[in-house]
């Protein structure tokens, strides 16, 4: 989740249930964005077909037999989803009872930007163990991701932490530069009292691969964008165990 729009929640989703995938767990992800489905075109699904059965839509298999359901599964590319809020509610609700998730060790829910119909619906639809929240450094960023953590602490869940995206970039001399500024994310952390899961820095290969429909994580595991998400990946298994 986020307070703000862009700031790689997708991304993050992916590659944490990429990762956790790669450690042999059996993982669910579950796209919320039901106005801007951006999970599946990161999975490399955008063709995939989608069954019905008595039971229940059968999700999509994506990589590391993944399992995923968004809404860009049901509708063709570039047609328009314009709903209210109790549709929305609706459709959150088919996702989480009337899909066949079978036994997943983590199902990973992908929110759109803010508190608003989605992230509520969410919380009071899932039993949820924990909510990584997913920010940049900048202030414009820190402000939204506050008003999420106070969200999730109201619905009375746990902030499993603060992922700090797009952090630096490192330039081909080795100089690191922060491109958005300072430790936003580490200070944010630091003031709301929940632990900080770790910086990833801002790499070209990461909407390169998101666009090839190959997670990072999975495709170049030796970037430094993917050691940053194993890192975090440790932390939360460590946290959930
Ligand atoms: N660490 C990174 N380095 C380089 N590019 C990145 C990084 N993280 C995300 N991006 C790119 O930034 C863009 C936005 O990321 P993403 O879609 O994950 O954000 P989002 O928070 O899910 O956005 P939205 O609020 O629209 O759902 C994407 O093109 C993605 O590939
Ligand atoms: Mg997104």
């Amino acid at each position: 989740m986020s307070g703000k729009g862009g700031v790689g929640k997708t991304t993050v989703s992916v590659n944490l249930a990429s990762e956790l995938a790669r450690r042999g767990y059996s993982v669910g992800i579950l796209d919320t964005d039901l106005t801007g489905p951006n999970i599946p075109k990161a999975l490399g699904l955008l063709n995939a077909p989608i069954y019905a059965t008595d039971e229940g839509i059968i999700p999509a298999e994506g990589p590391l037999k993944m399992k995923v359901m968004s809404m860009g599964l049901l509708i063709r590319e570039g047609d328009p989803v314009i709903w209210r809020g109790p549709l929305k509610a609706k459709a959150i609700q088919e996702f989480v009872n009337n899909v066949q998730w079978g036994e997943l060790d983590w199902l990973i829910v992908d929110l759109p930007p803010g508190t608003g119909d989605e992230p509520l619906s969410v919380m009071q639809l899932i039993p949820l163990d924990g909510v990584v929240l997913v920010t940049t450094p900048q202030e414009v960023a820190i402000m939204d991701v506050r008003r999420a953590i106070h969200m999730v602490r109201k619905m009375n869940y746990r902030v499993l932490g603060i992922v700090e995206n797009m952090s630096y970039f490192t330039c081909p001399g080795g100089e690191k530069v922060r491109i958005f500024g300072g430790e936003g994310g580490k200070r944010l952390a630091e003031e709301e009292n929940v632990p900080f899961l770790g910086e990833i820095p801002i790499h070209p290969k990461v909407s390169e691969l998101t666009d090839k429909g190959l997670p990072i994580v999975i495709s170049d595991p030796d970037n430094p964008v993917s050691l940053a998400f194993k890192d975090i990946v440790d932390k939360i298994e460590d946290m959930l165990r």
